[in-house]
């Protein structure tokens, strides 16, 4: 089985946890675009959606489902969405994709935050892939120096504006012992945005896509 295999069959998956009639929080990147696709085939039985990106939203819209601003939606039971990384505690690195902060903000609303990834993201300490740190612009610089005091080597994605106006600093050999600890550490530097680290509000269920099927994690 091809890595995108493992990602599509992790996505159909996860369409088992989609309730009808419901709004469905709805991740960004390769593995969302194939949980999307799944969605559309089931579009007459759910209400709509809330999106994290405008990528995504632009695949929703295409496929007819409609997208639901996260102000007008009260209750959101799932968001799905894909990870970098993830722990067997289920925290994770996200914002491959730039889509880091409304990621974050959907997951915080919905109930329970389903993972579909395949099994390249599961790791047994977090950092390999580099964090992605959203920034306000102007404080580029001034957060890559406080990353440098945290031991990190941070490097400016160059030509990435995120949804949000905002530019993407990526850590690289940064040593995340403690996930949670890290996250709010970032956080606090000021001019950061959002930082990829899902720890705080890390993953419920892991849907993962391997070679010798799906298993869902819990
Ligand atoms: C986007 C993300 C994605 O979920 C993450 O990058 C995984 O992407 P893919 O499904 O393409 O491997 O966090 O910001």
């Amino acid at each position: 089985m091809t890595q995108d295999e493992m990602k599509k069959a992790a996505a159909l998956k996860a369409l088992e946890f989609i309730e009808n009639d419901t709004i469905v929080g709805v991740g960004t990147g390769s593995t969302v675009n194939h949980f999307i696709d799944a969605l559309a085939t089931i579009k007459d039985k759910i209400t709509g959606a809330v999106s994290s990106s405008e990528e995504s939203t632009k695949r929703l819209i295409a496929h007819g489902i409609e997208v639901f601003d996260l102000n007008s939606v009260d209750v959101l039971d799932v968001y799905v969405d894909g990870a970098d990384e993830i722990t067997e505690h289920m925290a994770m690195i996200k914002g491959g994709g730039a889509a880091l902060t409304r990621e974050k903000i959907v997951a915080a609303v919905a109930h329970k935050f389903i993972c579909i990834a395949d099994s390249s993201k599961q790791v047994k300490l977090l950092g390999d892939f580099p964090l992605p740190i959203e920034v306000i612009p102007m404080a580029r610089s001034y957060v890559a120096r406080e990353i440098v005091k945290l031991g990190g080597d941070p490097a400016y994605r160059q030509g990435v504006v995120t949804d949000n106006g905002n530019v993407i600093i990526d850590v690289h050999n940064l040593e995340i012992l403690d996930p949670k600890a890290m996250e709010t550490r970032i956080n606090a530097i000021v001019g950061v945005v959002t930082n990829g680290l899902f720890a705080l509000r890390g993953a419920d269920i892991l849907v993962l896509g391997s070679s010798d099927g799906v298993k869902v994690i819990k």
